[in-house]
């Protein structure tokens, strides 16, 4: 009965080490398959976007690497620590540093930020968005 219990154990231990430690080990190998993770410069911290505006979201390209995972942009809206479904842009060159978007119909608040997708994630600082009574 013990050594059942401490065979289960073991097993589960080497389990869990296996679905923690497996992705731990494959993101280590794609970084060294040259992750890119460009900085979001705007919109920035004190910026202030009225709803139906277009605007460029801009990144610092200058560290790209030379072979880039995945060249393929998506630019999501983030309010707050939740990220939203809402797509800014998607399917753009993540080397172009900027991308068009039009300010989305949503809720006045003060802590909307964008997240930049290409290899990973990337968030601006947190912005402003008005332009409507809510
Ligand atoms: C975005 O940047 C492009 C290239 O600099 C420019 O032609 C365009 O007018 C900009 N759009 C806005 C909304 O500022
Ligand atoms: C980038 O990829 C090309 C084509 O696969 C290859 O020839 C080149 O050596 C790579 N460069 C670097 C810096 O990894």
């Amino acid at each position: 009965m013990f050594m059942k219990v401490a065979l289960t154990i073991a097993f589960l231990a080497s389990w869990v080490q296996l679905v923690l430690g497996a992705p731990v080990a494959s993101i280590a190998s794609l970084e060294k398959r040259d992750v890119f993770v460009p900085p979001v410069l705007y919109p920035h911290a004190g910026t202030v976007w009225t709803k139906g505006q277009r605007h460029n979201v801009t990144w610092d390209t200058s560290s790209a690497p030379v072979n880039i995972t995945n060249k393929e942009g998506t630019i999501l809206l983030r309010k707050g620590d939740l990220t939203t479904p809402l797509i800014l842009a998607t399917g753009f060159d993540i080397l172009l540093g900027r991308i068009e978007v039009t300010v989305p119909w949503v809720i006045s608040d003060t802590d909307y930020s964008v997240v930049l997708f290409g290899d990973s994630g990337n968030f601006s600082p947190q912005f402003q968005i008005i332009g409507s009574e809510l």
